[in-house]
């Protein structure tokens, strides 16, 4: 625990070192009526192996699939309880990614993991005079330094156990509501052990405004221009144990949801939001971000008449009840070199326990086993002369360094979505370079029936844009990077 302590530590500088570059360059173009928000993006834990982040998404793929199984029981019987998450791998996170966001009146700040597929923002929290410290300290990891204080907001404000809000939307909310006033509380509790407990009200959120005007450019937010979103829910997590919770403050809610942060704040930004992963081994000072609004790359003038940005590719989103807080797309057919395989239909069906979502928390894609299957004989096929190498967690690995004649050609991989939207990601993101000389066919295998996840890996160098407004997901290929 002493490394992960160590990893925040050295996150934290990074990320005011960031900050204070953007100060520098803040530019002067603004556009009215084409304000975004922009928030940086930093990864959790730049330097984890790939065996670490592929638990970690076994674990949050476990959470995934029981989050979603509740969700489908609930949605058939048309009740609105759920049953009580499996894992806490939903926020283990050694490939995920964290943002600085300030909270109340006055502000006050805090490291979040941003989740696409969590419906409530949470931070630790102090109420009243006590202290909200792990109920398990462990002496290695002394609780954090930030603890939100509600007392302290001339903003904060609870909301009541007996509101709709309450009852309908916060997830876990205690079902006891001993008189109608009584705080909404809310009590995660995970078969690991972890759980959070506390209670739910609403807040201003401060966050630095960008304009759109330059495209590829201007990732610098002009730090001297916030906005005040008002009456952001936010849990106040007055009590958590495990170790899922040791390296930040909590969680930034991305997901599809009433009271999530993403549908708040794209309802005051354009209704849509999106971010731009850099390639997951640059270097940890290489920025990607998350944008409310407009995108860099949208619409604003072209850097130079003859680079005109390419339209994105787009295809449905599927904002069902069902797949809530998770961004849903339909999948038509996967290519390896220009070969379609074969899948069963069901498979992609979200209609028959199938279905592929998008997700900022998972590194690796996970395959439902018979796309895992079609997926990895094709991409083998085409590998298959190079010696193998046995590698954790990856069932096909490479000697890269072996080949006569220099290195293979790696076989193009295509996903199409509904609508003919295509991602035809780097081959560097789904034959991932796992050791000098080793490349390893980088997707794991998840159960069936069950949902495939896109993780970040296969998202990366894309620039990826929630349209909630219009349920369209957008995606271009992009370095992202200034
Ligand atoms: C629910 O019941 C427990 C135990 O009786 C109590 O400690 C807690 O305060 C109650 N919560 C609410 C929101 O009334
Ligand atoms: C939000 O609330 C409205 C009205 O209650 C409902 O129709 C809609 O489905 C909800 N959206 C989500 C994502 O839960
Ligand atoms: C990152 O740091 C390296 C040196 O450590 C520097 O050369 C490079 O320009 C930096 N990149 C960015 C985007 O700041
Ligand atoms: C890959 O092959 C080369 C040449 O045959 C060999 O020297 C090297 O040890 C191999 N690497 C691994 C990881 O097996």
């Amino acid at each position: 625990m002493a490394s992960r302590g160590h990893a925040l530590a050295l996150l934290v500088l990074l990320a005011l070192a960031a900050a204070a570059s953007a100060g520098r360059h803040q530019h002067q173009h603004h556009r009215h009526g084409r304000k975004s928000a922009r928030l940086q993006l930093i990864p959790s834990a730049p330097g984890a192996s790939l065996a670490d982040r592929a638990r970690d998404d076994r674990h949050r793929h476990a959470y995934i699939r029981s989050t979603l199984a509740s969700r489908r029981r609930a949605a058939e019987v048309g009740a609105s309880a759920f049953a009580m998450p499996l894992s806490s791998g939903a926020y283990t996170g050694t490939g995920q990614y964290f943002v600085r966001f300030r909270v109340g009146t006055p502000a006050q700040p805090f490291v979040l993991v941003a989740d696409t597929g969590s419906d409530l923002t949470w931070v630790k929290c102090r109420r009243g005079g006590g202290s909200a410290a792990a109920e398990s300290p462990d002496a290695q990891t002394p609780p954090p330094a930030r603890e939100f204080r509600p007392a302290a907001s001339k903003t904060w404000a609870p909301i009541a156990c007996s509101s709709d809000t309450c009852t309908s939307y916060v997830p876990f909310s205690l079902a006891n509501c001993s008189s109608p006033a009584s705080s909404c509380a809310y009590d995660y509790r995970y078969k690991d052990g972890s759980a959070a407990r506390g209670v739910v009200g609403t807040d201003s959120a401060t966050i630095a405004l960008s304009s759109s005007g330059r495209a590829g450019s201007g990732a610098a937010a002009d730090s001297s221009r916030r906005a005040k979103l008002q009456g952001v829910v936010l849990g106040c997590t007055a009590s958590y144990d495990g170790q899922s919770f040791q390296s930040s403050d909590g969680v930034l809610s991305l997901g599809n949801s009433n009271i999530s942060f993403a549908s708040r704040a794209a309802a005051r930004f354009g209704g849509r939001f999106s971010y731009c992963l850099v390639d997951h081994l640059a270097p940890r000072n290489a920025t990607s971000y998350l944008t409310f609004g407009p995108g860099p790359e949208d619409g604003g003038a072209s850097p130079s008449p003859t680079s005109a940005p390419a339209a994105p590719e787009q295809t449905p989103l599927l904002l069902d009840r069902r797949m809530s807080p998770f961004y849903a797309v339909t999948v038509d057919t996967v290519y390896v070199a220009g070969e379609a395989l074969d899948i069963p239909a069901d498979v992609w069906d979200v209609d028959r326990s199938g279905g592929a979502i998008l997700d900022s928390g998972t590194s690796l894609t996970i395959l439902a086993t018979p796309a895992y299957a079609a997926v990895v004989a094709a991409l083998s096929r085409q590998l298959g002369d190079l010696p193998r190498v046995s590698m954790d967690p990856f069932e096909y690995c490479y000697n890269w360094t072996a080949a006569d004649g220099g290195a293979p050609e790696i076989p193009k991989l295509e996903v199409q979505f509904a609508g003919s939207a295509t991602l035809e990601p780097p081959a560097k993101s789904y034959v991932i370079d796992a050791a000098p000389g080793v490349k390893c066919i980088g997707v794991q295998e998840g159960a069936w029936p069950g949902v495939s996840v896109i993780g970040n890996i296969l998202q990366q160098e894309h620039l990826w844009e929630f349209d909630l407004r219009d349920r369209l997901l957008r995606f271009k290929h992009t370095r992202c990077a200034q």
